[in-house]
């Protein structure tokens, strides 16, 4: 990692605030930090202190209510939906929990959608479904409906789609939250596999075990990055701040790569 080079996120100061009926929820109460290419990042913490809405943010589903957020140098506030959507397409892969295939599709033309959103032609479209089928070890259930495969398979087919557009980064949440153990430790190889290959990786885990095989983690509480690991600094930690208010819940955000969706 050269962390003089530009970084691909950057997130000064960033807040989220949701407002339903009275309650007003502080989601992320002002998280710095930054993501160079090619590293491998995590972001840990307990239920509801703002992890998928940390993720959401940095894959432009949502927009922060204050702060700055840079996507490879570019700030991204001030971004038609339009602007946005092509960058969620070309340049993000997500990853979620429930895998969200479409039920109806193959595993090929899963994997094939957002490539078609972008206008690809057809025969590079088939190459790279092909390569990431391969990648992933699903070239032999191509043919097959979601619903045939096991949850592990299907978290694979899921990865495929994320990496079939080579995108910058790949946006992680809870991957192996639906998986027992042995799928889910098989997920986090293919995770780790791809990172040795060079992508770049943010992933969303509360499993301490999945969280230490990043470069990074960062550690979420009530909105706030209140610690720091740096794996590559031999476990030396950094405090970063103390933590303060918000709510307790769950609102994971589902989104496919579709541009202007
Ligand atoms: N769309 C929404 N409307 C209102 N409140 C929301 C919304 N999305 C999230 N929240 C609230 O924001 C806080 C952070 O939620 P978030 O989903 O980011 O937590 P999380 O860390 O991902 O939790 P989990 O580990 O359970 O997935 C929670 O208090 C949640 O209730
Ligand atoms: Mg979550």
């Amino acid at each position: 990692m050269n962390n003089f080079a530009q970084p691909l996120i950057q997130l000064d100061a960033v807040t989220k605030v949701f407002f339903t009926d009275e309650v007003e929820t502080h989601a992320l109460a002002g998280v710095s930090l930054e993501i160079h290419k090619g590293e491998y990042v995590s972001i840990a913490g307990p239920s509801g202190c703002g992890k998928s809405t940390l993720l959401s943010i940095l894959g432009l589903l949502d927009a922060p209510a204050a702060g700055k957020f840079l996507f490879d140098g570019q700030p991204v506030a001030h971004l038609s939906a339009a602007a946005r959507g092509l960058i969620r397409n070309r340049q993000i892969g997500f990853i979620f929990q429930s895998f969200n295939l479409i039920g109806d599709l193959s595993v090929a033309e899963n994997v094939e959608l957002p490539l078609t959103y972008r206008g690809m032609k057809a025969a590079e479209r088939k190459q790279r479904v092909q390569e990431a089928l391969e990648k992933v070890g699903m070239a032999h259930r191509a043919h097959h409906r979601p619903s045939q495969l096991s949850g592990g398979q299907q978290q694979r087919v899921a990865v495929a789609r994320a990496v079939a557009g080579q995108p910058a980064i790949l946006l992680a949440d809870e991957p192996t939250g639906n998986l027992d153990s042995r799928n889910g430790e098989s997920v986090m190889e293919l995770l780790r596999e791809l990172h040795r290959g060079g992508a770049t990786l943010c992933m969303v885990t509360h499993d301490p075990r999945f969280a230490q095989m990043a470069d990074r983690t960062f550690h979420l509480l009530d909105g706030r990055m209140v610690k720091e690991d740096d794996a590559a600094r031999n476990g030396r930690q950094a405090a970063v701040s103390a933590p303060h208010a918000a709510t307790a819940g769950n609102g994971n955000n589902q989104g496919v790569t579709a541009p202007g969706a």
